[in-house]
């Protein structure tokens, strides 16, 4: 990587590029030149999946616009400077990013030292100018096909204590919120294979989906799993359960593994929604993911579970931050129920939302295939699933001084899985 960067123009044109996954590309430049090969750069067939936006502005612009955004999967930087001034604005970028986001810098300087300091501040590549549109190209493919490139995806899993506690419900908001505010490519992936609501909740029903990929196993390759993929918005899609009872699905321990490399591999976010159900691959599937989200209800028996699954989760996973919960359909009429804090005291854990009983918003959006987000009365639930978008996606709560109920937990828990 370093010769080939300190090199840059000596690559032939033909050298084989890896297309990159759908990942969000944002250019800040100093020159037009530059500017303009970016542009035709993010239109190399190399980059057809990723989404390349390129302004002007160079770093500053760069720390303006991070303040209060969440940064994408890759950041590159033009700067016509060579020192202190690059260096400082580069730690004050890296303040501002979010864990997973890769930074390319352009520049004119060929120095060996400058490129090491560069890299020491976690910089990915320095492309040395004069650069083509197919050294952005190389560089940018680069970063997600390197034999030790770490992979561009993060998997999610959602899970409910009990069954109909909402489990699909959030999941599926969560994804959406995750597509939408923080323009990350997201696939939602429903394994309830009989029952799924996936497809309902989002107004789609493909001939095509999660079942194909896991009865074909030896099929299975980023471009397969792209043409299962059912497009929900701009950046969402959808890989549905058939939801049919004509087939049975015991599955063997392992069998979405394959599933999972190949969406770990091209989509930056894939939130799967997990039935309630106790199997090797559900277990497997939960156990394996980047992050698990537990959905549990006031109740007696919805404490019970999700202590269990904690204390499961917890020791199968000692090296990754504990798995989250949240309450949901908190606050029926009549109901008696376990409050929050009792919950947290018997699980040593807060929820990391609590979202009320709201049945006629929830029934609507059910309905119409929309998601709460959509209901123009349902903000402040919005605000939750935005919440536990940034929490599990990583993402730095909105960086301006939020008053977010989350907030203090959020920044505790990005610490912990930093
Ligand atoms: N906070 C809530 N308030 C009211 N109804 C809800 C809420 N969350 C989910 N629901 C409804 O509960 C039902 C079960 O939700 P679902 O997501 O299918 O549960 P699960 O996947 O856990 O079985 C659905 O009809 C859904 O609309
Ligand atoms: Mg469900």
């Amino acid at each position: 990587m370093m010769t080939s960067a300190i090199q840059p123009s000596s690559v032939p044109a033909s050298d084989h590029i890896a297309p990159a996954p759908r990942v969000a590309v944002q250019a800040f430049c100093e020159t037009v030149e530059i500017a303009g090969t970016v542009q035709a750069a993010g239109e190399d067939r190399r980059l057809a999946k990723a989404h390349v936006k390129v302004q002007m502005g160079g770093i500053t612009a760069a720390l303006e616009a991070y303040r209060s955004a969440p940064t994408p999967n890759v950041i590159l930087i033009e700067s016509e400077s060579r020192g202190d001034d690059l260096l400082r604005g580069l730690d004050s970028l890296a303040e501002v990013c979010d864990s997973g986001t890769r930074v390319i810098v352009i520049g004119r300087h060929n120095d060996v030292v400058l490129y090491r300091e560069l890299l020491r501040r976690g910089v990915s590549d320095y492309l040395i100018l004069p650069a083509g549109a197919l050294d952005v190209v190389r560089s940018i493919c680069g970063l997600f096909s390197a034999p030790d490139a770490k992979p561009v995806g993060r998997v999610i899993a959602v899970l409910g204590a009990k069954g109909g506690v909402g489990a699909s419900t959030v999941a599926h908001n969560i994804a959406w919120s995750i597509a939408r505010d923080l323009q990350l490519d997201t696939v939602v992936g429903d394994l309830d294979l009989a029952f799924g609501t996936a497809g309902l909740d989002f107004n789609q029903d493909p001939p095509q989906g999660v079942a194909d990929a896991v009865f074909s196993p030896e099929r299975i390759d980023s471009a397969f799993i792209d043409r299962l993929l059912s497009k929900c918005t701009d950046h969402l899609s959808l890989l549905a359960a058939p939801a049919t009872l004509d087939r049975l699905y015991d599955f063997a321990a392992e069998a979405f593994d394959p599933v999972y490399d190949a969406l770990r591999a091209s989509i930056p976010c894939t939130v799967l929604d997990v039935p309630h159900q106790w199997t090797g691959w559900t277990r497997r599937s939960v156990v394996a993911a980047d992050d698990i989200l537990i959905v549990a209800g006031p109740d007696l028996a919805n404490l019970r579970n999700t202590k269990n699954l904690l204390d499961l989760l917890r020791a199968a996973r000692p090296h990754d931050h504990p798995p989250s919960y949240c309450l949901n359909q908190v606050g029926v009429p009549k109901r008696p129920e376990i409050k929050a804090a009792d919950f947290a005291k018997a699980l040593d854990a807060e929820p990391v939302v609590t979202i009320p009983f709201e049945p006629h918003m929830f029934g609507t959006a059910a309905n119409n295939g929309q998601m709460i987000a959509e209901l123009s009365s349902s903000q402040r639930l919005a605000e939750s699933f935005r919440q536990l978008a940034q929490l599990l996606t990583g993402r730095a709560q909105a960086k301006k001084a939020s008053s977010g109920l989350l907030s203090p937990l959020l920044g505790k828990l990005m610490k912990r899985s930093a």
